[in-house]
Order: C-alpha cells, then structure tokens, then sequence
C-alpha cells in the first residue's frame, strides 16, 4: 500500500511533492522517492530507502530542484527488498520516462521476460518498473506508427501500457520532454484528482492535497487521466472521455493521515475487506498450486512433513490457533500451536520433517525470531507468514508468505490479523495439495469460498452499528467474559485481547465448554458474556452444545451478546442481544466474527475515552524478549 503524489503547477513540484509525501507516510515507509522536470529540461530523480526523513537528507544536500511538474512516492515493498535501487520512481532503458505504481502487477515475469527478450536492461526487483519499459516500447511503437505528436503518442503509449497490465496499480508516468503533462490511472487501487486554481494535483488519497485544494474528482476503474496546470481530462483505456465524479472534501488536513477517518484503528478495520482480498490476488496457480512469495524448499520437502508447529505472539498467536483446525483437518497432519516466548523453553520435539510455521506481522518480534532460530537449530524448516518484507522473521525462514494488509498503524492488530488466518488457510491448502490430502478441485471449491469473503467481511461492516450502540451502553462494565467452541474459542481469546488492550478492562476468553469447570464463578448479575455460536448447519453437535452453555451463564445472571450467523433463531430466546454475521464454511467463520468484535472493543474503549491508536504500554513491533 505505496502512497503516491502526482503535480503540474505553479509552486515548487518538489516542495507539493514532499508535503504529500508525508502526509501519505503511513502508507508505507520502506522508501521514498520523486521525480521532477526541472525547469533546465531534466528529469531529475532521487530515491532513498528507509523512511522519508532519508530522502529529506539527501535532497537537502542536492539543493534545490526548480520545477513546476513533479511527482513522489513512499514504498511498502511487495516485490523486491527496501533498497534504494528498488525505490519509486523507475525509469525506462534511457532515463526520459519514470513512473511510480501502488500496487501488484501479477504478470510482471512475463512482461519482464519478454521485455528483456526486446533488449531492455532493468535495474530493479520490483513488478513496477515492467511499466516504465512497457511504456519505453509502446511509444517507441506509437511514434513509429503516428509519427510526432508525443503528448498524443505518449498518452496512448500509456493506455495500451495499462491494457497490458494485469493486478492492481495506480500508475504515475512523466516524460522527460513534456514537462507540463503527467499522466495517472488505476485499477483496485486508489487514485484521485485535486482541483486547483492553475494547478492539479493526483494522489493514492486525498491527504496529500488537502493542504492546497478541497475539490476533488474521483478516477474510475482503469481510467487514464491526464493532468495539466490549467486542465484535467479523463478517459477509459480506449480514449473516449468520461464524466468523472466530482466532489467536496469535507474534513481537513489534520486528519488526512488517516484517510479521514478519526483514527488510524478504525480505517484499519474498514479496509480489511480489501486486505483480506489481497491476501488472495494470484495465489492460486493454473495448476492449482498455491504459490507462497519467497520458496527456499521444495515440493519434496512439503511433502516429507510430518508434523506442523505455528509459533507466534498475542494477535498472531490467536490466528495461529484458528490456523490448527484447518490444517489438522485438511492435511489430517497434527499440529500444535505454541506462544513463540514459551517454545524453546519446553524443548518440543523437532526434527527434518517438522514444519514451523512463524506468524508475524511486523517480522520483527524477538519472541518468534528466536523460536524460528531454535527450530533451524533443530532442523525443523521454517515457513513465515509476514506484514512486512524486508523484515527478519521472513529473511531467516526457508519459506515466505506475505500478508499484504498494507501498514498497520493502530498498535491493536485488525487488518493482519485477517490476513493472517487467510495467510494460514492457504498454507494448510499449499500442504494438503503437496501431501495429496486434498484434489485440486477440493482446493479450488476452498479458494473460490475464500475468494468470496472480502464482500461477506463488507456485509459485517455494512450493519455494524448496533455493536457501537452496545458497546457503548456496556462502557463501565467491570469485566466482559467471550466463549466459542471450535475456530469460534481462538476468535473469543481475540475478541478478549482486544477488550484488554484497547479498554484497559478484564476480559477473558474461554472454551464454552471449559465454562463450568471453573470459570463460571466469575458469572454474576450483570456480567457481559459474548459467545461466538458456530453455526447450526454444521457437521457435528457444536450448536447444540453452545446453546446449552449460553442457558448455564444466563441462568446465573449474564447479559448475554451472541453472535450468531443469519438465520439461526435458535438464539434468539437466549440471547440478550444478537450481532449478526454472514453465513459461511465453518472454517471461514472467524473471519466474520472477529469484526464485530474488533469495533465492540474499539467504541468501548472510546467511550471510555481512551487513545485507540495508541494505548498505553503497548508497542506495534515488540523487539525485546
Ligand atoms: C495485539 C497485537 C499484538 C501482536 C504481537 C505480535 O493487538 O498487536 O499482540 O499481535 O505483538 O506481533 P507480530 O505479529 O508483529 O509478531
């Protein structure tokens, strides 16, 4: 999730550029990058890896960069390490073309193969600069064809280079000899126009303008617009003009870090339907392989294991624990889940065909790092589930999947935690094939329910209101209880930790069934008790049994909240209140239910008046053992 900002004016290209850009830096902040016109005909670039403040440095040691014509770009790296020579923007072979891209271009290997195949020398790892060569080869094309218009051969240069890109992107191109024109599209990913008075303005979001213009255009779907000073025109990718919407912006620049939203947590959990999307994008291969991101082992290897260890810490622990019963159940492997800071300790039996499973979104956590160590000392092999290329936890695995959440700013993890349990899934699937525990077609009918949850998480947003309500009305309880049976017990320990973390409150989560061997005393009048209810269509007696358990903690005075998928009546004469959820495969349904809880556990700690972004004691990347 790059943060990307595009402008043709008056001022200083390089100062709107590097406003933006920091504004924009919660986007990503593995590199940074801008590309400016300068006012002597260059086209002048500089790009650092790390944070912006490493680009801020080398400019101010460049000096000043006259240009009214500019764009920048702030990295979250997907293909390719944080390095400088990964940083936006790219150029084509001759330095005259550079673009910046947010996104993932699927076909990259493809295009690159055959634009090397062309004689086109790349200098990068990253799927992004296939376009700048692409674009290089389709003007060279364009111009060959229609001889010297090269706005006009550049513009359709740039169309016919989006036709061929499949994935998401946003995509910025300049051209060393048009100084007053840049051009911008997108595809599942964002991208809008600000409106000035000679002067425009493109950007991933709108905070990067916000400071200059409130007028906005929306860019829709695999739209190309073309930006200049006094004009902005809008297209589709075969050049007829659209009637892009207009609109105010009505919030203002202090809150535009957080896309408008009042706090980053909050527009972290609306944009897990997205994350958890792609999560997915291109993991299935024609052949119905899953295809993780970085494989140091081979198939043989996945095919020798025998047996599975997840190791993870809080959040990552909990997906690790909902990650058990899918792979014991397609894999039919056992599997056991062990908090990362209490594995070494118990010296658990390892060995060349023991799989660890490292579950990390910032891949930086000592705890996991140092279980990962012990397990390679072992000769266990290592598969990481990671947030964050370039971090240690995926460098020191022998195999690597990313969850591509995007940054994650609250310090409560939401949109990885999503990612995380999809993450798993996929691994469980990768091992079941390998194994031969699965057909193809069985991992496709999974994928495909998969493939489907972005819009069943986007229905839990849509009717979401009445938790705030409730968490509201809860506010000053002393202690909330959450039970689950199933994937439903780790989404209640979630559920828990994120009550505890964010409301400062007793919360604790348990096995509905577990209930009366002890836990039940701490029932008394009034006592919220959240049960997460599997659904009655499934194969075992589970929703009986749950029901059963939601009468024990109502007879003894709880106030009842259950959540219970559309259509299971069965709950209602038990349940206080009912938060719905879509039906969906077993498995799946954490997916679901964790959301209502997230925002339960976020409005209750705002009405507590509480910082949900940043609470107390907490760090997002805990590096000490
Ligand atoms: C809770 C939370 C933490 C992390 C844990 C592991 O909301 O964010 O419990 O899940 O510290 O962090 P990572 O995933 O970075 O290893």
């Amino acid at each position: 999730m790059c943060g990307i900002v595009g402008y043709v004016g008056r001022q200083s290209a390089l100062d709107v550029a590097l406003d933006g850009l920091h504004r924009l830096e919660y986007r990503g902040y593995d590199s940074a990058g801008v590309a400016i016109l300068d006012t002597a005909g260059a086209l002048v670039i500089e790009r650092r890896a790390g944070k912006l403040v490493n680009l801020d440095r080398a400019l101010a040691e460049l000096g000043p960069i006259p240009g009214t014509t500019g764009m920048g770009h702030t990295r979250w790296a997907t293909h390719g390490g944080p390095t400088d020579q990964n940083a936006h923007p790219h150029t084509d072979c001759l330095g005259m073309i550079a673009v910046v891209h947010n996104g993932i271009i699927e076909n990259f290997t493809a295009l690159r193969d055959e634009l090397e195949r062309q004689g086109h020398m790349f200098r990068s790892d990253t799927d992004t600069e296939v376009a700048a060569h692409l674009l290089e080869q389709m003007l060279r094309g364009r111009l060959a064809e229609n001889g010297a218009d090269l706005a006009a051969a550049f513009t359709e240069a740039f169309r016919r280079t989006c036709r061929c890109l499949d994935g998401s992107f946003t995509l910025l191109a300049v051209h060393r000899d048009l100084p007053d024109l840049m051009l911008g599209a997108r595809r599942n990913s964002p991208l809008v126009v600000g409106l000035g008075e000679g002067e425009n303005f493109l950007a991933s979001d709108v905070a990067a303008f916000i400071a200059h213009t409130r007028d906005a255009v929306e860019i829709g779907q695999d739209e190309v617009v073309e930006l200049r000073a006094d004009r902005v025109t809008v297209t589709d990718l075969d050049g007829s003009v659209t009637a892009p919407r207009h609109y105010h912006v009505d919030w203002d620049a202090a809150a535009a870090q957080k896309g408008g939203h009042p706090y980053f947590m909050l527009k972290e959990i609306l944009e897990q339907p997205l994350a958890v999307a792609d999560t997915l994008r291109g993991r299935l291969t024609a052949d119905g392989a899953i295809s993780l991101d970085e494989e140091r082992l081979s198939p043989q290897d996945f095919r020798y294991v025998d047996k599975v260890f997840i190791v993870a810490c809080g959040t990552a622990y909990h997906a690790g624990l909902i990650a058990k019963y899918a792979i014991e159940h397609w894999t039919r492997m056992p599997c056991e889940v062990d908090i990362a800071s209490e594995f070494r300790y118990r010296d658990p039996v390892l060995d060349r065909a023991t799989l660890v499973v490292a579950i990390s979104q910032s891949g930086e956590t000592l705890d996991t790092l140092m279980a990962v160590k012990h397990a390679q000392e072992q000769k266990a092999r290592v598969l990481a589930i990671c947030n964050t290329n370039g971090s240690t936890i995926p460098r020191e695995s022998d195999a690597v999947l990313y969850t591509r959440a995007g940054p994650e700013v609250g310090v409560a993890a939401t949109k990885t935690f999503l990612t995380q349990c999809v993450a798993t899934y996929l691994v469980a699937l990768h091992l079941a094939r390998v194994r031969g525990t699965l057909f193809g077609d069985e991992i496709g009918r999974v994928v495909e329910d998969l493939g489907g949850m972005p819009a069943q998480i986007e229905k839990v947003l849509d009717t979401v209101e009445p938790v705030r309500a409730l968490a509201r009305e809860l506010a000053d309880s002393k202690s909330v209880l959450f039970l689950g049976r199933h994937v439903g017990y780790p989404t209640a320990l979630e559920g828990a930790l994120k009550l505890k973390e964010l409301a400062y409150m007793h919360a604790e989560g348990f096995p509905a069934g577990e209930l009366k061997h002890g836990p039940i005393a701490l029932v008394e009048d009034g006592t919220p008790v959240v049960v997460c209810v599997p659904s009655p269509l499934g194969r075992n007696t589970l929703h009986g049994k749950v029901i059963s358990n939601i009468q024990e903690v109502r007879a003894r005075g709880a106030r009842t909240i259950v959540i219970a998928e559309e259509g299971d009546d069965a709950v209602l004469p038990f349940a206080e209140h009912v938060i719905r959820v879509p039906r969906v495969p077993s498995l799946l349904f954490p997916l679901v239910a964790t959301v209502p809880l997230q925002v339960f556990a976020c409005e209750l700690a705002l009405a507590r008046g509480l910082d949900v972004d940043q609470p107390r004691n907490l760090a997002k990347s805990v590096t000490v053992e």
